[in-house]
């Protein structure tokens, strides 16, 4: 008799972006005649920019001839990708990623949810709350976490995430346990408190991981919309990451390539985790090993569009095109703020996080009821979030300003 993995009997019962998925689109057949706008699920709305796209063309254009066409690519991606990321992503900001680190894939999600199944399944987890629930999900699935219960899964380690410490955790918070966590989540900017770090903060994390032989999965997809040039963007800004952290990052939220697929995950040649026997094992070798078997690569002229973000055209309009989220951004901190709430997030990031101090589930319903307008309920992310609910910038600007002029009627 075929058995199923009984972890995912712990799971919620839908992952929380289809739950409210389904949640709209029962409203939209209730309401016919209610035109809702979305400010939910981060997903990008405008056009991919044209020097992406006429390389992406380009690269179609090859596949149609006989002379340029290619079959299977390269197993980490092209080479003249991972070298525009090693040089645009990394040097320019000092940082050292060798191009032969660079894993190109179809996205952060399958990266950060698929990384968890190459180490031990008794490591001890640390996750943010709240998260990304992306990170907690894939535990629970690969069986490293006990049961549901109060908001919380057992087993797994709990990194809050308030107004007390700025919504970004500190090693301090660890110190009463007595074991520390082997593999630590963090993400900044932040999903979904819109948060970043500092280097001091990120050290610190870095400092944690040397001393207790943890590896720290440093998700970056939003490190385009940071603005001030002394906030790092890549955990490898700070002296050790290379030894401790694995960084990825997506071209969905930079480049507006959500319905386009393309990510990367770096593997620092030094980066090691054990064996039972204590061997030092290198995390390249095994991600490559896990990579080559399970996945056969981004699309060459995806590859080529993803390349084109590294040109000077495709520089200048990726940053016009995070400007104009970011100016969403400010539009929906300021009737938030105006409203009276207390608002975090948006400035260096596309979400902004805002707190109702009520259930955030009921929220959700009163601004879908009232308003037309999806948000995310903080308790989504975790039980942190209670209270709280993340408004996401990623839409166009008219329909960012009357969602916020509804959300003001409804509210005032
Ligand atoms: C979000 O809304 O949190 C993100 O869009 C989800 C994702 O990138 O998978």
């Amino acid at each position: 008799m075929i058995r199923i993995n009984e972890h995912y009997k712990k799971l919620q019962s839908s992952y929380l972006f289809s739950s409210i998925a389904k949640q709209v689109s029962a409203f939209q057949e209730a309401n016919p005649d209610t035109p809702i706008i979305k400010l939910g699920i981060g997903d990008v709305t405008r056009a991919l920019p044209p020097a992406i796209l006429e390389a992406f063309h380009a690269g179609v254009d090859e596949m149609g001839r006989d002379e340029s066409f290619r079959g299977y690519g390269p197993e980490q991606g092209y080479a003249f990708l991972r070298e525009a990321i090693a040089e645009g992503d990394f040097a320019a900001r000092g940082a050292r990623v060798d191009p032969e680190e660079i894993f190109v894939s179809d996205g952060s999600k399958c990266d950060t949810g698929n990384i968890q199944e190459i180490f031990a399944e008794d490591i001890r987890v640390a996750v943010p709350d709240p998260v990304y629930p992306v990170y907690v999900d894939t535990n629970v699935m690969a069986g490293r976490t006990g049961g549901f219960t109060d908001g919380r899964y057992r087993g797994l380690t709990y990194l809050d995430a308030t107004e007390r410490n700025g919504f970004v955790p500190r090693p301090a918070q660890l110190e009463a346990d007595s074991e520390s966590p082997d593999l630590i989540y963090l993400c900044f900017p932040n999903n979904p408190t819109g948060a970043t770090a500092t280097k001091e903060q990120l050290n610190e994390w870095v400092n944690y991981a040397r001393k207790n032989k943890s590896i720290i999965i440093f998700d970056a997809a939003y490190f385009s919309f940071i603005r001030d040039e002394s906030i790092p963007q890549s955990i490898y800004e700070i002296p050790g990451a290379r030894e401790v952290a694995i960084e990825m990052r997506s071209f969905s939220k930079t480049a507006g390539f959500t319905g386009t697929r393309c990510a990367f995950t770096v593997i620092p040649s030094e980066l090691v985790a054990w064996d039972k026997s204590g061997g030092e094992q290198r995390v390249h070798a095994l991600w490559n090993r896990r990579h080559s078997t399970k996945f056969n690569g981004v699309s060459y002229p995806v590859q080529r569009a993803a390349a084109a973000v590294y040109t000077q055209a495709g520089r200048n309009q990726i940053r016009e095109l995070t400007d104009y989220y970011l100016q969403n951004a400010s539009i929906i901190r300021k009737v938030m703020t105006d409203l009276g709430y207390s608002v975090t997030g948006g400035e260096h990031s596309p979400y902004i996080w805002i707190k109702t101090g009520s259930d955030s589930w009921s929220f959700f319903d009163r601004l879908l009821n009232e308003a037309g307008v999806v948000i995310t309920p903080g308790m989504g992310f975790g039980s942190n979030g209670e209270g709280f609910i993340r408004i996401s910038a990623f839409n166009h600007s008219e329909k960012v300003e009357e969602a916020m002029d509804r959300i003001r009627k409804a509210l005032s």
